[in-house]
């Protein structure tokens, strides 16, 4: 059963520091609840050990709304020229995207903040996942859960019927001698093309495409699963999942 919890101890669990820095938040009055009356305002709470119910809490921290979350399931629309690794090498690591609270979110009592679900190449754009669900990223990552991803791969080479029938049929890679195939490959367009792979090898569309002798110009990754990247949510910018959009993904 869910359990009541200490304001300072719901805001440690929501990435805003230790547990003293998030008493010093509810104290210096930087901390407010929204109440259940829609549209209402939220009120000021500068008692550290009041204590509410977790789930379904919305808090304002700091001028930002903050609604509770016991896991985090993010997406992120990323841009070009950023690295998803921790410690980037050229770009800027998407990390440096989100807010601090979910770069800070505490496991087992270290910091361990949400990590990318897989990764994209720095030049890929489009839709990636982040959490802090273990076993949800364990689960996406096995290769035995084949979550469908669609890509829009742009090349420099006009793309030919033949291509399209080797890249559904099955190409074989440098690493491995068992082939790879598109489990859906559609021309939109004479230099466009869909591409749905249930696989993740790295670097797999490009490495696909230079297979046919062709060569991929620009790589956005449009949907995970059955969700697809929102029209309205800008490179760089971040959303909550909710508990719809991720059955869209993992298909429960
Ligand atoms: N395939 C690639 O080649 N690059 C990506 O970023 C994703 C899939």
């Amino acid at each position: 059963m869910a359990k009541r919890m200490q304001l300072q101890d719901i805001l440690y669990s929501q990435g805003f520091g230790t547990r003293r820095v998030c008493a010093g938040l509810v104290q210096q009055g930087w901390v407010q609840i929204y109440g259940d009356e829609p549209g209402a305002p939220p009120q000021s709470c500068t008692d550290a050990l009041a204590e509410f119910m977790p789930e379904g809490l919305r808090m304002r921290v700091q001028g930002q709304d903050w609604p509770y979350h016991a896991k985090a399931y993010v997406m992120l629309h990323k841009p070009a020229a950023t690295e998803c690794s921790q410690k980037p090498s050229t770009y800027p690591s998407i990390y440096t995207l989100l807010p601090s609270p979910l770069r800070l979110r505490p496991q087992k009592g270290a910091v361990q903040g949400v990590q990318a679900v897989g990764r994209l190449d720095q030049d890929t754009t489009g839709l990636l996942l982040l959490t802090d669900d273990g076993q949800f990223i364990h689960r996406m990552s096995s290769p035995r859960h084949h979550v469908p991803k669609v890509y829009e791969v742009t090349v420099k080479h006009p793309l030919d019927a033949h291509q399209i029938e080797r890249l559904c049929q099955g190409v074989v890679l440098d690493d491995d001698p068992k082939p790879v195939r598109a489990a859906a490959c559609e021309a939109v367009g004479p230099l466009h093309l869909r591409l749905t792979l249930t696989e993740g090898k790295y670097h797999q569309v490009k490495r696909m495409l230079a297979a046919v002798g062709n060569r991929v110009e620009a790589l956005h990754r449009s949907q995970i699963g059955q969700l697809r990247l929102p029209d309205d949510l800008a490179p760089g910018q971040w959303r909550w999942l909710d508990a719809a959009q991720l059955r869209l993904i993992a298909g429960a």
